[in-house]
């Protein structure tokens, strides 16, 4: 198997576990996105990078699509951590959709995108997340009134969970995103 580096951004601990995990099991390094140099990109001949879903856009994101020369050519594998369950056909087309807003084409065509489920923790939101939150649960409830029809799978999530502590990370998800790498 190629030699790969782990790389991710977490807000709260979810995707740093993923990323932890993986590192474990292909044996490779592991970096906060803050620490990787991305002069450092030549030295590994896949990138697998996650990112905590916040508000439709994965955190960190910018590392990749800045340093799109750098990754000319090699396998990236990004996995995503949302509340949103990845085995709805929504989740990821929606995330996709995101990604291809944030990704040049041809860095695009070289990323294979595993979404993954994180967790959250009402009690420790930042205010601003606390308010952002707040604001999507009224808009997504008044958007349900108006019309069921429009519940989207992120707006289920969103009020399943909201103002609770949930934690659906699993180290079973893992799978599908490890065979890939192996047969790298
Ligand atoms: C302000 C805010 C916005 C969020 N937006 C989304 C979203 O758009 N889609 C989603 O699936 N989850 C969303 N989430 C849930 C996070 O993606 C989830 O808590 C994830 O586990 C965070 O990863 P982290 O713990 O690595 O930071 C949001 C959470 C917060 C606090």
């Amino acid at each position: 198997m190629i030699q790969p580096v782990v790389i991710y951004d977490s807000k709260y601990g979810s995707t740093k576990r993923y990323a932890q995990w993986i590192a474990e099991a292909l044996s490779c390094p592991v970096f906060a996105r803050e620490k990787f140099n991305p002069k450092d990109f030549p030295h590994y001949q896949a990138v697998i990078y996650g990112g905590g879903l916040y508000a439709g856009n994965i955190r960190g994101i910018r590392l990749l699509s800045k340093n799109a020369r750098l990754l000319q050519g090699k396998p990236v594998i990004l996995f995503t951590c949302g509340l949103s369950d990845p085995e709805n056909e929504g989740t990821s087309s929606a995330i996709r959709q995101s990604l291809s807003r944030s990704l040049p084409p041809a860095l695009l065509s070289q990323t294979r995108l595993f979404p993954l489920r994180g967790s959250i923790d009402y009690a420790r939101l930042t205010p601003l997340h606390r308010a952002m939150m707040a604001a999507f649960h009224k808009m997504v409830k008044n958007n349900v009134k108006k019309s069921p029809a429009s519940l989207t799978e992120e707006d289920r999530g969103i009020l399943e969970t909201y103002g609770k502590s949930v934690d659906f990370v699993s180290r079973e998800s893992l799978k599908p995103l490890l065979s890939y790498c192996a047969a790298l």
